[in-house]
């Protein structure tokens, strides 16, 4: 008999996911589908999912792209614009076409050159998202040039986050991708039924000195950026205490290597090969293992109101290498700790 400890969970799904189209697509799903049955697929294509039929044509490729025979589901989400029809929203909404719309300031990230400028341009969609309790994900950053890349988004919080839930008060908001304590204490002071947060596998496992260290490290260059460590730990100690309302969501955002190494380098951390190890890496130093599979499979679902998986996943204290690269045509895409070595593995 083995005597390698051993965790058995629920089978996780991924609530913040980029999964791109194509080639890439074709070649990344299956690492999300080995560890997730689930996964929220973030809408910000070059040509963004912003209607019904996007969304099921997109979800169409996906699933054709799949290379395994573990069950996998795709969950929709309609990117939001000033111009997001309230019909088209409430019909796929209600034909679980989508299971939330993303509200993305305009040029905070990837593919958001059409997201919105102003929160109130959109307060009519809010209005109803809020009467049809369909959750609205946010990208938590104020684009605001004369605000530091490092503050952007403690001030979203402070400038927009405080005002849309004064005003909705029963809108169901996740903040994605949390990354500094200002957010952590928000989501903890307001312990609200309507408000959560994602966090990722990169946020709780670097801080900024990580992007810097022997040299620049594109490979580490996301949105929103690696902050200071007090940001990180308190992140760490988010997951630790077993709150309800923080969960897991990748951010896994794959780009080829010559457009991360580049010189204008695009932002994004590929981290679907080894998300799962990563999570279970810091819970255990955290010594907060009885709260990992909560936090990986059950916040998300019971706060997105709906089930929780059915099956089950088995990780194994025995070391694992991340894989170096993973190929795409004659390009590549380099994995986050790319050839590193985890003391967690996959049954
Ligand atoms: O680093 C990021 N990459 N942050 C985002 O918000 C978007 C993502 C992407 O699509 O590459
Ligand atoms: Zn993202």
């Amino acid at each position: 008999m083995s005597s390698l400890k051993k965790i058995k969970i629920i089978k996780p799904d991924d609530w913040h996911l980029h999964l791109r189209d194509k080639k890439i697509l074709k070649k990344i799903l299956r690492y999300t589908q080995t560890f997730y049955r689930r996964a929220i697929i973030m809408p910000n294509l070059n040509k963004p999912i912003t209607n019904c039929k996007k969304a099921i044509a997109y979800k169409r490729r996906i699933i054709n792209a799949s290379q395994l025979n573990t069950k996998f589901e795709p969950l929709m989400i309609c990117y939001l614009t000033k111009e997001t029809s309230l019909q088209e929203l409430k019909y796929g909404f209600f034909k679980k076409i989508f299971i939330g719309a993303k509200l993305y300031p305009d040029q905070s990230t990837t593919n958001s050159k059409t997201g919105i400028n102003k929160i109130s341009e959109i307060f009519h969609i809010l209005e109803l998202m809020q009467k049809i309790n369909m959750p609205l994900l946010i990208h938590g950053e104020d684009n605001n040039f004369d605000i530091d890349i490092y503050d952007r988004e403690a001030k979203f919080i402070e400038n927009t986050l405080v005002l849309l839930r004064k005003t909705f008060p029963e809108l169901k908001i996740i903040l994605e991708h949390i990354t500094t304590k200002e957010a952590v204490y928000y989501i903890e002071e307001n312990n609200s039924p309507y408000l959560a947060g994602t966090i990722t596998p990169h946020h709780l496992m670097l801080n900024r000195n990580n992007m810097f260290i022997g040299g620049i490290q594109p490979n580490l260059y996301c949105l929103p950026i690696l902050k200071r460590n007090i940001h990180q730990n308190a992140l760490r100690q988010a997951i630790s205490n077993g709150s309800t309302r923080f969960f897991l969501g990748s951010d896994s955002a794959p780009h080829l290597y010559e457009n991360k190494i580049n010189l204008i380098g695009c932002a994004g951390i590929f981290n679907a090969p080894s998300s799962l190890l990563c999570y279970v890496t810091v819970f255990e130093e955290m010594k907060a293992l009885k709260y990992f599979e909560s936090f990986c499979s059950k916040n998300g679902p019971n706060f997105y109101n709906i089930p929780i998986n059915k099956e089950s996943i088995t990780l194994i204290k025995k070391p694992y290498k991340i894989l170096e690269k993973v190929s795409v045509g004659k390009e590549f895409i380099i994995p986050f700790l790319s050839g590193e070595i985890l003391n967690w593995s996959i049954l």
